[in-house]
């Protein structure tokens, strides 16, 4: 079978992550507590200073483009894009809350930036790059417009195994239904979990100084059903994955998934292992 234009993997992008939009919303606040670490991480990794000028790709609901716009000041400015609207929408009401002026969220595809050449002081990109269907294109448009010096930092999932977060819904769901093993060029979750991989982009596209690193964490549950209904309330791959089930198998996955993710109580909460894979680069000056 050949693989979708990327036309069309931008256009399911799109209509994916506006379908769960709502459910970003809703556990916001639980997310943001969950995982701030990785945008600390990343305002850091990108050298963000008060008064600068950033980018941050695939924002969706506002991460890291939120803290960052807190890092650069009010001399400073944050631009996020994104291609869906909603995702934005809750992005551009968190910043009202917060009171930030200094930050702008606009509809738009990492791959073909609408921004000049060397306009940007830093990028930042948050579990966006693997869902791309053109990743070299997107890397060379990221140092385009960046200006000499100025860092790319970024944070993508790291392999199926080190991370039970994402991978035993996955394997449940795959007791009941044949889902063929996703072409490994094919863009999903999982896309750049191999070592090197982004890193080996970067430095295509001219990056130097390049660093990766495998950031180990884990995301912690009061109870096993807060983890299932988050967890398909946001992750529009895997719902994509769980509409394959009929109802009954819905059910039993239901049971088997809050079984599965029983197993790693820790105390008075249920911790999921993630890794990340933190991968920074600069552009020559
Ligand atoms: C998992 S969400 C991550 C959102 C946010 N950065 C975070 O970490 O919470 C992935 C986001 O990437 C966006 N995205 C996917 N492909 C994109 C593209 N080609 N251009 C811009 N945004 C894209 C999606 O719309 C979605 O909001």
């Amino acid at each position: 079978m050949s693989s979708p234009s990327p036309e069309h993997v931008i256009e399911n992008q799109r209509q994916d992550w506006n379908r769960v939009a709502g459910g970003w919303e809703k556990w916001d606040r639980f997310f943001d507590e969950q995982m701030a670490f990785l945008n600390h991480r990343l305002v850091a990794d990108a050298r963000v200073r008060s008064g600068m000028h950033v980018l941050d790709l695939g924002s969706g609901t506002g991460y890291p483009a939120l803290l960052t716009a807190q890092a650069v000041g009010t001399k400073g400015q944050v631009v996020g894009i994104d291609l869906a609207a909603q995702m934005l929408d809750a992005a551009k009401r968190k910043a009202a809350l917060l009171n930030l002026s200094n930050v702008t969220f606009q509809t738009g595809d990492v791959t073909s930036l609408p921004f000049e050449q060397t306009s940007f002081d830093a990028v930042t990109t948050r579990f966006c790059l693997m869902f791309l269907p053109e990743i070299p294109k997107a890397v060379v448009e990221i140092a385009r417009v960046l200006k000499p010096k100025a860092w790319l930092a970024s944070a993508v999932w790291s392999a199926p195994d080190k991370n039970p977060y994402l991978k035993i819904p996955i394997d449940i769901i795959k007791q009941f239904v044949e889902i063929p093993p996703p072409d490994p060029t094919a863009p999903g979750i999982f896309r750049l979990a191999k070592p090197g991989e982004l890193a080996g982009m970067l430095q295509q596209a001219g990056f130097v100084d390049i660093s990766e690193h495998e950031f180990l964490g884990d995301v912690q549950f009061s109870r096993a059903e807060e983890y299932f209904s988050s967890l398909m309330d946001i992750a529009a791959p895997i719902q994509n994955l769980w509409t394959k089930l009929n109802l009954t198998q819905q059910t039993e996955a239901r049971d088997r998934i809050i079984q599965t993710a029983g197993q790693y109580r820790n105390g008075s909460v249920i911790a999921l292992p993630i890794a990340v894979r933190m991968v920074a680069g600069r552009k020559p000056g």
